[in-house]
């Protein structure tokens, strides 16, 4: 995989042999965005299979739930993940041998990892009959290439119409503490010659507030029955300040994003360490002591979204009731 801490200074990859390796890439963000940390995961249990020395299929299963577990325990927010794990376990019980399981199981983490690119060309698809030639796009954090295992989501949009013959820049929000509007998505904007401008993520109201925004197109960790969209830190005001602009506001993902067994009260938001916060550079830059809570998603509500772009074609208000219908 691509090492995601070390864009764009470097392009380093890293190899990851175990599930132990697969789970530390995760936890520190080597690997990040919902759907590329789905396919990880789940190729994390493959190399559980793979590495395992199990006679029997209840041995295999152990070492395969020990693996899912420490899987589980890196992030808590994207259902991707979560998703991924238990599609690859869900092979082992038609499986009549344990070569038999290990062999269904790569073949399925290698479909899912050819469906991702798919799936994002479709939604593409779906979300670029809703760009204007000329439109200038505000997105968040990461939601391309990198955070899947090709083309991207809310960047997957701006590709497709790119494609068509669309122009379109994109302002991209340096998303404080991680950094990967202004590492990841203004690397990836550059290197496909799509126009595009950093701005402090304080500069959102402005912008919003002097014309400068058309659109809104986010990525999106999980999406709860109720239809509440939980998505990187810093979603939620872009929508709140575009409902006051009257700049529309659409979270772009696809069918492994949608969580239709909770609902947004039984999600947990990741809390990352202070020193993401305090420290730029490597240098402490807030006095010793202060407290610091760190929330790396929030959590948008139905009423301030303009629809749900999907692989599956376009969720229109109200959400909750057109989510089953577009989605199941
Ligand atoms: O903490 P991250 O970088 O994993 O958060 C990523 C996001 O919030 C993305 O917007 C989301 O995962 C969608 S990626 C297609």
């Amino acid at each position: 995989m691509i090492d995601q801490t070390a864009l764009p200074t470097s392009l380093r990859h890293v190899r990851c042999t175990t599930p132990e390796g697969v789970a530390d890439a995760i936890k520190t963000m080597v690997i990040r965005g919902a759907p590329a940390i789905g396919v990880a995961a789940a190729m994390g249990v493959a190399l559980a299979a793979t590495g395992s020395e199990a006679r029997t299929k209840e041995e295999l299963t152990r070492d395969l739930e020990n693996a899912a577990a420490l899987l589980r325990s890196t992030r808590p927010t994207a259902v991707n993940l979560f998703w991924g794990i238990d599609r690859v376990l869900s092979r082992v019980q038609a499986a009549d041998s344990v070569p038999g399981a290990k062999r269904r199981i790569v073949a399925e983490v290698k479909r899912m990892e050819e469906e991702d690119v798919e799936t994002n060309r479709k939604l593409g698809a779906v979300g670029a009959d809703l760009l204007e030639d000329g439109d200038t796009v505000l997105t968040q954090c990461n939601a391309g290439a990198l955070a899947t295992v090709g083309y991207g989501t809310a960047l997957g949009v701006i590709r497709a119409a790119k494609e068509r013959g669309k122009t379109v820049s994109v302002l991209v929000p340096e998303t404080r503490p991680a950094l990967q509007g202004s590492r990841l998505t203004a690397f990836e904007l550059l290197t496909d010659g799509i126009d595009c401008r950093i701005i402090p993520d304080t500069a959102v109201g402005y912008m919003m507030s002097r014309g400068r925004v058309n659109k809104v197109i986010v990525g999106a960790d999980r999406i709860t029955r109720d239809g509440f969209v939980f998505n990187k830190i810093g979603t939620y005001q872009e929508a709140v300040l575009a409902s006051r602009h009257g700049v529309p506001f659409y979270p772009a993902a696809p069918r492994s994003t949608f969580d239709l067994a909770r609902s947004n009260a039984e999600v947990t938001i990741e809390e990352r360490g202070f020193d993401e916060v305090v420290m730029v550079r490597g240098k402490r830059i807030a006095p010793k002591g202060v407290p610091v809570s760190n929330p790396a998603f929030d959590v948008t509500p139905p009423e301030l979204v303009t629809a749900i772009v999907t692989d599956r074609g376009l969720i229109r208000q109200p959400v909750v009731k057109s989510i089953p219908r577009v989605i199941s």
